[in-house]
C-alpha cells in the first residue's frame, strides 16, 4: 500500500558549515545543559576554525559519509570522544572539564596524526544508539489513550538498548514528569500498565553484544549522569524478564528489512529518535516499512527533533535542537484512519523528556479516551 503522505525536506547541498554551526549552537546550550559537553564543543569549533589540518580532517569525513545528517554528525562526535576516553582509554578524568581549556590537550592529542584513525573509525562507521527510557512516557500515553487497557501488538523500530517496550511491559516507572497537559493526560495514562500481547523490537545492533552495550553507555549518558552513576547492571536489571517483546535484529533500510518485518500486524509502531539519523530519502524508506507494517487502524508514533513544517503541514522538519528551552523534542502521530494526518500530540522540553506540554493536535488524544 502507498502511503499518500510526504515526510522529510528535500534533499539539500550538504555543508560541512552546518555541522560547525550546530557545533556552536551545542557549545551554548549543550544538552542536558552539561557543561562538560558544552566546553568540549567549544573546543572542537575553536580547533576546526585555527587548525587547517584538524578542520580538514572533520570536513573531509563529513563529505566522505555522505549519510550523515549535520545532527547525527555533532552527537556522533561528542559520544565518538567519550567511547574513546571512557571505554578504550578507561580515562574518567575528562568528566570534570568544564572550560574549552581542560579540553584542549586531550583533543589536541586524540587528533594528533598517529592517534586520529581511531576517531576517525568511529565517525565513519557508528551510529549513535543514545537509549532513553523515559522517553517511551510519551509514547505509552498515546497507546494507552487509544487502546485504553485493550491488548495491543507493539513495534519498536530502532529500539537501541532494547528497553521500551519491556519496560513498558513490566511496568517500570518512569521518572518524575511535569505534565502540562490538559487533565495531567500524560501521568494518567502512564499510571495505567499497558497490556502488550506481542512486542517486536528492531535494531540493527544487538544490545546483547558487549561491544555494543560499551558503545551503548558512551552514547546514553551525558558526563553528569556518568559521574552517578554506579553501575549500569543495576540500571539494566530493571528491563529483564519481559516475555511478549522479542527482539529482532535488522537494518530497516536493507532489503531484506521488507521480508522479516511482519505486515498489517501492529496497532503502534514507534520511532524514537531514529529518523533525525537517516536522509530525507531513508526517513521515507523506513516510514514506509512502519505503514506496512501497521494494521488499519494502527498508529505510527514519530517522536524525534522535529516540527511540522510550515508550508506543509504533512511534512517534518528535522532539527539538532538538543538542548534548548524550545520544546523542540516532539511526538506526533502518522494513522491510516480516519485519514492519513500528520498530528503534533506532545512537546518535550529536551530529549530527556522531564517535563511536557500539549503539541497542536493534542485534542485528537482526548477524543480517544
Ligand atoms: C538514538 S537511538 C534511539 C534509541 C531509542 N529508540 C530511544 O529513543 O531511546 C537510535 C537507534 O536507531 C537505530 N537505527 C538507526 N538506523 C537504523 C536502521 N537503518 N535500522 C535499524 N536500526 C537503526 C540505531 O542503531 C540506534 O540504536
Amino acid at each position: 500500500m502507498e502511503r499518500p503522505l510526504a515526510i522529510g525536506s528535500p534533499e539539500s547541498t550538504r555543508s560541512f558549515g552546518d555541522v560547525v554551526e550546530l557545533m556552536r549552537i551545542q557549545a551554548k546550550t549543550p544538552p542536558g545543559n552539561d557543561p562538560c559537553i558544552g566546553s568540549c564543543y567549544e573546543c572542537l569549533v575553536s580547533l576546526i576554525d585555527t587548525d587547517e589540518e584538524i578542520g580538514d580532517f572533520f570536513a573531509r569525513i563529513y563529505q566522505e559519509r555522505s549519510s550523515l545528517t549535520p545532527a547525527h554528525a555533532v552527537n556522533l562526535t561528542f559520544r565518538s570522544i567519550q567511547h574513546i576516553q571512557l571505554n578504550l582509554k578507561s580515562d574518567r578524568s575528562y568528566l570534570d572539564f568544564e572550560t574549552s581549556e581542560q579540553w584542549r590537550p586531550l583533543l589536541v592529542e586524540l587528533m594528533a596524526p598517529d592517534n586520529r584513525k581511531l576517531l576517525e573509525e568511529l565517525l565513519l562507521i557508528k551510529d549513535t544508539i543514545t537509549t532513553v527510557y523515559q522517553r517511551y512516557a510519551g509514547p505509552k500515553a498515546i497507546i494507552s489513550s487509544y487502546w485504553n487497557g485493550d491488548p495491543v501488538n507493539v513495534a519498536d523500530f530502532g529500539c537501541g538498548a532494547n528497553v521500551g517496550l519491556p519496560g513498558i511491559e513490566l511496568n517500570v516507572p518512569f521518572e518524575a514528569i511535569t505534565d502540562e497537559t490538559p487533565d495531567q493526560l500524560v501521568l494518567s495514562e502512564n499510571r495505567k500498565p499497558l497490556n502488550i500481547q506481542v512486542g517486536l523490537a528492531i535494531d540493527k545492533y544487538n544490545p546483547e553484544d558487549p561491544d555494543v552495550k560499551m558503545w551503548s553507555i558512551a552514547c546514553s549518558h551525558y558526563p553528569k549522569e556518568l559521574r552517578e552513576l554506579k553501575g549500569d547492571n543495576e540500571l539494566a536489571s530493571r528491563f529483564k524478564g519481559s516475555r511478549n517483546t522479542a527482539f529482532l535484529q535488522a537494518d530497516l533500510l536493507s532489503q531484506q528489512a521488507p521480508h522479516m518485518i511482519p505486515k498489517n500486524e501492529f496497532d503502534a509502531v514507534i520511532l524514537s529518535t531514529v529518523l533525525y539519523q537517516r536522509t530525507p530519502t531513508e526517513r521515507e524508506t523506513i516510514i514506509t516499512e512502519a505503514y506496512k507494517a501497521i494494521k488499519s487502524t494502527g498508529i505510527i508514533i514519530i517522536q524525534d527533533f522535529a516540527r511540522k513544517d510550515p508550508v506543509n503541514s504533512q511534512a517534518l522538519l528535522f532539527n539538532g535542537a538538543w538542548g534548548g528551552g524550545e520544546f523542540g523534542y516532539r511526538t506526533f502521530i502518522l494513522r491510516k484512519y480516519p485519514n492519513a494526518d500528520l498530528l503534533e500530540a506532545l512537546r518535550w522540553s529536551d530529549g530527556r523528556c522531564r517535563t511536557v506540554k500539549p503539541g497542536e493536535d493534542f485534542n485528537v488524544l482526548q477524543q480517544e479516551r
